[in-house]
């Protein structure tokens, strides 16, 4: 049966341009994260499995920071925490100078138990309520605001906190069009027709507003760039005139999340130097000497994270399918967005067998594949069932986004750092299931 999966027209030679020294290395043709075999990691924890390099998720904060200091400044770097949202991976940033972008009561609540201080917190929510907003008050974090309606009951509130406005700049990007955050048809933030009169309101309430926010989508490279920075410039003369209107200096300028990274061979690294010169430079050119906070998640820990699952099933169906024992319950991205995701063969990378393949998952769903789209299959050298696949680039919006749909418990994480690995997270169980459910009669 092996035979009818195979290519005729492979070379055989594997590509591997997602290899990261020390970070994701293939060795005697089996993959290793943070110099740990990955299909032994999948023996001690178990599969479904998470499993984050805390090592890489500190290389990239700290090539951030340095890209900055490239061009003489120090931004204040945010770490949107709904990309991964472990306490394990808040304390690390924190050791390394994070702030946080929170955006929900929660989040806040999380970040301040993993130890962040108040006032590195920003919270950046979106249809607020007022019991979001009192508890807010007394967590006193900044408050983001994100419409009139949030900033009058704010007033009725007697906010008395920090808060800064988030504006919708009026063009956005992302990776896919349910990631961009700014634009016409988009919920957040002020509109640029409204955005002088924000300002005035906030000021007739007394608001002690500090800042100017955007943030313009999830997930952009490239060309992109071009027109983040775009936005770039016409916030910082958005600010400009908010001064003017507040008859007061700014403390910073946060120009949001979203810088992305590759996926995919044909995608590029994310051009930070560009980015961060970019920055600084229309700050210098505008004279604008408010700080600099930006949000980024996904850059910093989509890369660090790497999902293990096991193969269930090799069969030739219509189309020849390998069933794993998870599914889009742990790993939304492909199915939610049609985002790739490289998936490799553990103990097999380079195989010179292959077969194209549909890789499936275990729930009761059409939709629930691992591949971009249902027709689009995936090349691999063949498993057999039992082998472990490592789905790559899973460690923003992966078990954040996890659900239990199928009755299926949220897989378990685990972390490397240091040469060490530390259980982040249990699997969880069939009482953690039922754990809020009553029977009723
Ligand atoms: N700041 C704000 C206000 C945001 O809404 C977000 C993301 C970020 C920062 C961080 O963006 P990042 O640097 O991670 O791109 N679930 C989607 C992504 C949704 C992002 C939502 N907001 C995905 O899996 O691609």
């Amino acid at each position: 049966m092996r035979k009818r999966f195979l290519k005729e027209s492979l070379s055989g030679v594997s590509e591997v341009w997602w290899e990261i020294p020390g970070h994701l290395d293939v060795r005697n043709n089996r993959l290793y994260i943070a110099n740990t075999d990955a299909e032994k990691l999948a023996q001690e924890h178990g599969t479904p499995l998470y499993v984050y390099n805390g090592d890489r998720i500190v290389e990239n904060f700290s090539r951030i920071k340095e890209a900055f200091a490239a061009s003489g400044a120090k931004p204040r770097i945010h770490f949107a925490m709904k990309a991964n949202s472990h306490l394990a991976v808040l304390q690390l940033l924190l050791k390394q100078g994070a702030w946080i972008d929170a955006v929900s009561v929660d989040e806040v609540k999380i970040a301040l138990k993993a130890g962040f201080p108040r006032e590195r917190i920003l919270f950046t929510g979106t249809s607020v309520s007022n019991s979001e907003l009192k508890q807010l008050a007394e967590l006193s974090v900044k408050i983001n605001i994100d419409s009139f309606s949030q900033m009058e009951r704010m007033k009725q509130l007697s906010f008395k906190g920090e808060a800064s406005i988030r504006w919708n700049p009026g063009e956005g990007a992302g990776h896919h069009e349910h990631t961009i955050t700014a634009g016409k048809f988009i919920k957040f933030g002020i509109p640029e027709h409204r955005i002088e009169e924000a300002f005035r309101k906030a000021k007739a309430f007394g608001f002690k507003v500090g800042g100017l926010h955007q943030h313009i989508g999830s997930g952009w490279l490239g060309k992109d760039v071009e027109v983040f920075l775009e936005t770039v410039d016409k916030t910082i003369a958005v600010a400009e005139k908010a001064q003017e209107i507040l008859g007061k200096k700014f403390e910073f300028i946060d120009f949001g999340g979203g810088p992305g990274i590759p996926y995919s061979k044909d995608q590029k690294q994310f051009p930070l130097e560009k980015y961060a010169k970019g920055i600084v430079g229309k700050m210098e050119q505008h004279g604008m000497r408010a700080e600099i906070a930006i949000e980024p998640g996904r850059y910093i820990v989509g890369d660090a994270g790497v999902f293990l699952t096991e193969v269930n099933t090799v069969e030739e169906k219509n189309i020849p399918v390998i069933g794993t024992n998870s599914g889009f319950n742990h790993l939304v991205r492909p199915a939610f967005y049609g985002s790739h995701h490289e998936i490799i063969v553990c103990g097999n990378v380079g195989g010179r067998e292959k077969g194209e393949f549909m890789v499936a998952g275990n729930l009761c769903e059409t939709s629930d594949v691992f591949n971009e789209t249902k027709q689009e299959l995936r090349e691999l050298p063949i498993p057999k069932e039992g082998d472990i696949l490592a789905i790559l680039n899973a460690g923003a919006y992966g078990y954040v986004m996890a659900s239990n749909y199928n009755s299926r418990p949220k897989p378990a994480c685990v972390m490397l750092l240091n040469g060490k690995a530390h259980l982040v997270s249990k699997r969880e169980t069939l009482e953690d299931l039922v754990r809020l459910e009553s029977e009723v009669g």
